[in-house]
């Protein structure tokens, strides 16, 4: 049996983990699931705080990363930088002169043992610079930062939805099955790093990888698209990519992935153009619908990271219907966001 161990780890996305690594968070998500409240698991953080910096708003990751300290029998403390006095990269976001991340994250690496940051593409002028500051605060710090959301990755959102979907496969890896990443119309102006994170671990799993967008405004990222293909190359999957048809996706796959993403040119036109553009008559017929999934195999899921944008992206019979195992998939982010936090912060090792 191998021992692995990633104390001390940085996890800024599940591309730049061992597959082993990935293989042992999960292990253990599965564990702690079961077993939740075991007194193994209650003193991982005994009287240690957890520091979280919300550039951007969230629901499910900050409330399920602070329910994980509590689990693990620590503290998660909350705050959002613009309360802070910190060098900003965006005019009228956050100040633009002030204190240096440098500085920042020095200080808090003295009172903290782990530190989560989201920051997505609206705390941000170009595409990347979220990751980029991101990596900045873990540059300073010698303790693990845990990406809770840039403007490219989504590690902990990835490590759940592959959670649930081997919950609704008997337990069991994924292999060989078939996802289809569709985009969907809608008014959210989503960010790409939900999707890019489930691309590009699903292809690290050996899943067949179908992704589907109307046109070419909804593009990817070269990079990403590139690795994607590699992924699958190493695997012996199949990479297809459909444009312009919302139906084709459809066939032959075990999971469903509706989700609205940006355009490529969102940084330079904003989020009222894209919203304009998203929204319009031409892109009415990309929505996951039971029609749709009938086209698919017997026992194809539906699955979104949510927040769910319903009838815009899906329909409520499909996201409410016995087909969609959300739900799951976001109680997952806390078994997945303790295991990550156990094995980085508190040392613990997992067999394989
Ligand atoms: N899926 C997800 O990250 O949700 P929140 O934005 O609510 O945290």
């Amino acid at each position: 049996m191998k021992k692995i161990s990633m104390k001390g780890n940085d996890v800024v996305t599940t591309q730049e983990l061992s597959t082993d690594e990935i293989e042992a968070i999960l292990k253990l998500a599965f564990e702690m699931k079961k077993d939740r409240y075991a007194d193994k698991w209650a003193e991982l953080l005994k009287r240690k705080t957890f520091i979280m910096f919300f550039y951007n708003p969230s629901l499910r990751t900050r409330q399920s990363f602070e329910a994980a300290a509590t689990e693990l029998g620590g503290h998660a403390q909350f705050i959002e930088p613009k309360a802070m006095r910190l060098r900003g990269l965006k005019k009228g976001n956050i100040e633009v002169a002030g204190e240096t991340i440098h500085d920042a994250a020095k200080v808090m690496a003295r009172y903290a043992v782990g530190i989560g940051i989201r920051i997505l593409e609206t705390s941000v002028d170009n595409y990347g610079d979220g990751n980029k500051i991101l990596r900045e605060y873990a540059k300073h710090m010698d303790i693990p930062v845990i990406n809770m959301a840039d403007d490219i990755y989504h590690p902990c959102q990835g490590l759940a939805d592959v959670m649930g979907m081997r919950m609704h496969n008997n337990n069991l890896p994924t292999r060989g099955k078939t996802l289809l990443q569709t985009w969907a119309k809608g008014a959210l102006a989503r960010s790409y790093c939900s999707v890019h994170e489930s691309l590009l671990l699903n292809s690290r799993l050996g899943l067949n990888i179908k992704l589907a967008y109307p046109d070419d405004n909804y593009d990817l990222p070269d990079d990403i698209i590139e690795q994607v293909r590699k992924n699958c190359k190493e695997n012996k999957t199949k990479f297809e990519l459909i444009k312009g048809d919302p139906e084709k996706g459809y066939t032959e796959a075990d999971y469903v992935y509706s989700r609205n993403w940006f355009g490529k040119d969102f940084y330079q036109i904003g989020k009222e153009a894209e919203i304009k553009r998203a929204t319009d008559i031409k892109y009415k017929d990309w929505i996951c619908t039971e029609e749709k999934m009938k086209k698919a195999n017997k026992d194809c899921k539906f699955i979104h990271p949510m927040p769910v944008d319903e009838d815009s992206e899906v329909t409520r019979e499909v996201n409410q219907g016995p087909r969609s195992i959300i739900l799951d998939i976001a109680e997952n982010r806390l078994h997945v966001q303790k295991a990550i936090m156990a094995m980085t912060i508190a040392g613990l090792e997992m067999g394989l």
